[in-house]
């Protein structure tokens, strides 16, 4: 029987867990023995009984049920100890952040691990249910507004009072794909005036369905790239856009910025000098802050105050602010991947399968993913 483990997560403000009694349930009907560390869903409002109630064995001795699994599923990377004690031969699957973590990359070959990042499941139709970056993204985006909307001296819609009117608060979203486009909709429900900006054409009719204004670039050439992501623009687009962008952000209260160049560097959309026009009181959160940042002032975790404007960096909203239902959607990403790979009760991993040859990181003592060991190889040259 395929022995599985769901460990507490122990990264610093890591508050998710990768399976809820709902898919313990699933995977448990499926033939699957699921064993979870006592205390692994606390934080996400998830208790050992419902974890019990479901079919799991809630264990205290991690190492030993760390040491007996076929299969080990978890939100982030492990630790080096974890890797350790993995059996050689198991199954790891996570958002393993592999650029990050090259070192544990490195390890889980070494050790005879096969691993699997979410965050490389490839963006397909067939995929969309196991794809963890947009559930998580969409998080991001909906608690980015209610974060900023929290710190606003101000209201965000329109009210007419009998003390006399308050005019909606003006909200400038830079970057509109998950995560700004639930920005967008949020901050809209919530009754602001909302101005975007994007570099791929194609996201001005969603934008303005949603109700929000497009704020026209001179694109002398479409921001789109591969796979309907992004491509890098050039730094004199860049400029341009940010003269123009500049305009919009001296009148508005809020900013949240999404935008990113899968691979790359987040752009720089808020210089100092912008932070500097914008009002005080405005609030900027900086989604982007984990890829560099869009502000050029924001610090990952950390609140600054620029000229009266507060500029927040939260680096991980879905488990700081979300971690029941981030947990809830990312359970359910990670059992769509996994739902295939188990054929009469086995594990059964069909490496010609796109979407797990695309998600595979590590496998057969070597790493799979080619972006991943041309990073691990640059390294060691
Ligand atoms: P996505 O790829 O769906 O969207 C990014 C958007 O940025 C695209 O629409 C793209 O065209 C746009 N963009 C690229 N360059 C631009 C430019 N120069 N100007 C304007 N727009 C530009 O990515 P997704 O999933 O929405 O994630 C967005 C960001 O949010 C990422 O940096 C991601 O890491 C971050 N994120 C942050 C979390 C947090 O808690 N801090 C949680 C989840 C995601």
């Amino acid at each position: 029987m395929v022995k599985v483990f769901v460990p507490k997560e122990r990264r610093a403000g890591e508050t998710r867990v990768a399976a809820t009694p709902e898919t313990v349930k699933h995977l448990v009907a499926k033939g699957l023995e699921v064993t979870v560390e006592a205390g692994a869903g606390r934080a996400a409002s998830f208790s050992d009984v419902d974890y019990g109630t479901a079919g799991a064995l809630i264990v205290t001795d991690v190492a030993a049920a760390n040491g007996a699994a076929d299969l080990v599923l978890r939100v982030q990377a492990p630790e080096p100890a974890e890797v350790e004690g993995l059996r050689s031969g198991a199954t790891l699957i996570g958002l393993l952040s592999p650029f990050d973590n090259l070192d544990t990359v490195r390890q889980l070959a070494a050790r005879g691990i096969t691993s699997l990042a979410m965050e490389l499941v490839p963006r397909i139709s067939r995929a969309q249910s196991m794809d963890a970056l947009s559930s998580q993204a969409n998080i991001a985006g909906y608690k980015a507004v209610l974060l900023a909307a929290y710190r606003l001296p101000k209201y965000f819609p329109l009210l007419m009072t009998a003390a006399g009117t308050i005019t909606p608060a003006k909200v400038v979203i830079m970057g509109a794909g998950v995560a700004g486009l639930q920005a967008i909709a949020t901050a809209r429900r919530l009754g602001a005036l909302v101005e975007v900006s994007d570099i791929r054409p194609a996201v001005k009719e969603q934008v303005e369905s949603l109700g929000a204004k497009f704020i026209d670039l001179p694109m002398e050439e479409s921001g789109e790239g591969e796979g309907g992501y992004a491509k890098q623009m050039t730094e004199d687009f860049l400029r341009r856009q940010r003269e123009i962008v500049k305009r919009h952000l001296s009148a508005a209260d809020v900013a949240i910025t999404t935008a990113l160049v899968p691979g790359k560097k987040a752009p720089t959309l808020i210089t100092a000098e912008m932070v500097h026009a914008m009002k005080p009181g405005a609030v900027i959160v900086d989604l982007a802050v984990i890829q560099g940042g869009n502000c050029e002032l924001s610090k990952k975790d950390e609140e600054v105050v620029e000229n009266g404007v507060l500029i927040l960096g939260p680096s991980n909203l879905p488990a700081s602010t979300a971690a029941h239902d981030a947990s809830t959607l990312y359970a359910r990403n990670l059992e769509a991947l996994l739902k295939p790979m188990i054929v009469d009760g086995q594990l059964n991993l069909n490496l010609e399968d796109e979407v797990i040859a695309g998600s595979l990181l590590t496998h057969g003592g070597k790493v799979a993913h080619a972006a991943t060991a041309a990073q691990l190889e640059g390294q060691s040259s």
